[in-house]
C-alpha cells in the first residue's frame, strides 16, 4: 500500500501539523516508564525540522472523558521532548482554544509547540467536524505519524484529513515503516511463515486468526485462548479461561486450518494454579490433566520445546499475543522463553504492539527483534485485513 510520502510535501518554512501517539505509560510519580512512542516520532519531527517548519505536534494520553483532567496532561510528555530534542517545547494549556491558538499565531520557523491532551475535547473521539477544521486551520500541513491510534476514526486521525488536499497532508516516516513492515508480511513472507498467537481471549484475536490462515504455514497458539480451542477438542480445562459462546467459531478455525494445510499447534501441557494470583499453588501438567477447579496461567515446559522445533525452520515470524499471564513472574517463563526463541532465530521477526511488545522489552530483547510495532489494536485490525481510517485518507495510487 502507498501512502503520500512526508518526503513528496514541499515542507519548507510552513507551519506543520503533526499527529503523534504519545499514549505513553506513566507511573504514580508521573514519570514516563517506556518512552519509545516519543523515541519512534522524533525521525518526522527532526525532518521537519530540518525544513525550517514550524512544528505543531498533538497527541492523546489515556482516556480522559472529554474534560481537562491534569492527569492526563502532556506535561510529562513535553518534559521528555524537550530531552530528547533538546530544544524548548511549549505545552499549550488548551487544544484549539485561546491559548492555543495565540501559540500558534505567534510561532516562528522551527517553534515546536505541543497541544494539550486531544482527548480533553469532547470533540475529538467524537470526529467531530468543528474541532477537526478548528485543528486543520492552524498548518498549511498534517502529517499523520500516529500509527497507534490510526484504528481510530478521531477529528485529529481522521476528520482533520478532509481539511487538506493531496499535496497538503502524508504520513509520517513511522506511520509508512509500519504500513510497509506489515504489508510486507501479509502479502509477500519469506516462507515458512508462522504466527504465534496468544493472549487472554479467542474473541479478540478470531477475525485475526481467519485472516492469517489463508497466509501462513503454521500458526501457535497459546495464551489463555488456547482453552476455548482446547475445550472444543474434548479436554477437561478446569477453571481454565473458556469463551462458552465461541466454541463452534474454535472448531470453525481448526477446520478451516486443516482445509487449507496450514499446521494448527496448541498446547501439550500448561502451568496449572489454584488461583488467579502471583502466589498460588501451582503445578505443570499435560492438557489433559488440568484439576478440576484449577486453572491454566502459562504454557507448561514441553510445549516451550515444541514451539522451539516448529519454529526452527521459519523464515518469518509473527509474534502477538503473550504465552500466558506474564505480569506475574510465576507464569511469564512461556511467554520469556518463546521470546529468546524468536529473538534468537534467523527469523525476520514481527512484534505486535501492545502486551507483546511490553514483553519483549521486559526481558531485554527489544534489540533483537527485526520490528516492534508501536501499535497495539492498530496493529491487530492490520493484521484482520482492515484498512485503518486514519490511513485510508493517505493512500495514493490504485488503492486510493
Ligand atoms: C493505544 O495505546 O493503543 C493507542 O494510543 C490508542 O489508544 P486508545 O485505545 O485509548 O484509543
Amino acid at each position: 500500500m502507498q501512502l503520500y510520502s512526508i518526503k513528496d510535501l514541499d515542507l519548507a518554512g510552513k507551519k506543520v501539523f503533526i499527529r503523534c501517539d504519545f499514549n505513553v505509560p506513566i507511573d504514580e510519580y508521573g514519570n514516563i516508564t517506556d518512552d519509545r512512542r516519543i523515541r519512534a516520532a522524533l525521525g518526522t519531527i527532526n525532518y521537519c525540522l530540518d525544513q525550517d517548519c514550524a512544528i505543531i505536534l498533538a497527541s492523546h494520553l489515556g482516556r480522559p472523558k472529554g474534560e481537562y483532567n491534569e492527569k492526563y496532561s502532556l506535561l510529562p510528555v513535553q518534559r521528555r521532548l524537550h530531552q530528547l530534542l533538546k530544544r524548548e517545547i511549549k505545552l499549550t494549556k488548551d487544544v484549539a482554544g485561546e491559548h492555543a491558538k495565540k501559540c500558534v499565531t505567534e510561532m516562528k520557523c522551527c517553534d515546536v509547540i505541543l497541544l494539550e491532551n486531544l482527548r480533553f475535547e469532547a470533540g475529538e473521539t467524537a470526529n467531530d467536524e468543528t474541532l477537526s477544521k478548528a485543528l486543520a486551520d492552524m498548518a498549511d500541513y498534517y502529517i499523520n505519524d500516529a500509527f497507534g491510534v490510526s484504528h481510530r476514526a478521531h477529528a485529529s486521525v481522521e476528520g482533520i484529513t478532509k481539511y487538506f488536499d493531496e499535496h497538503h497532508k502524508a504520513a509520517g516516516f513511522l506511520l509508512q515503516k509500519e504500513i510497509q513492515f506489515f504489508g510486507t508480511l501479509l502479502e509477500r513472507p519469506v516462507r515458512p511463515f508462522a504466527a504465534i498467537v496468544g493472549g487472554s481471549k479467542v474473541s479478540g484475536k478470531l477475525e485475526a486468526l481467519m485472516n492469517l490462515l489463508p497466509k501462513v504455514d503454521k500458526i501457535l497458539i497459546g495464551g489463555g485462548m488456547a482453552f476455548t480451542f482446547l475445550k472444543q477438542m474434548g479436554y477437561e480445562v478446569g477453571k481454565s479461561l473458556v469463551e462458552d459462546d465461541l466454541l463452534d467459531e474454535a472448531q470453525r478455525v481448526m477446520d478451516e486450518a486443516k482445509r487449507l494445510g496450514v499446521k494448527f499447534y496448541l498446547p501439550v501441557d500448561v502451568v496449572a494454579a489454584q488461583e488467579f494470583a502471583a502466589d498460588s499453588v501451582s503445578k505443570v501438567t499435560s492438557v489433559q490433566e488440568i484439576p478440576e477447579g484449577w486453572m491454566g496461567l502459562d504454557i507448561g515446559p514441553a510445549t516451550v520445546r515444541l514451539y522451539r522445533s516448529v519454529l526452527a525452520d521459519t523464515q518469518t515470524i509473527l509474534w502477538n499475543g503473550p504465552m500466558g499471564v506474564y505480569e506475574m513472574d510465576r507464569f511469564a517463563s512461556g511467554s520469556r522463553k518463546i521470546a529468546h526463541f524468536v529473538a534468537d532465530s534467523y527469523a525476520t521477526t514481527v512484534v505486535g504492539g501492545g502486551d507483546t511488545a511490553d514483553l519483549v522489552q521486559r526481558v531485554g530483547l527489544g534489540e533483537e527483534m527485526t520490528f516492534i510495532s508501536t501499535g497495539g489494536g492498530a496493529s491487530l485490525e492490520l493484521v484482520e485485513g482492515k484498512i485503518l481510517p486514519g490511513v485510508q485518507p493517505l493512500v495514493c495510487g490504485e488503492e486510493a
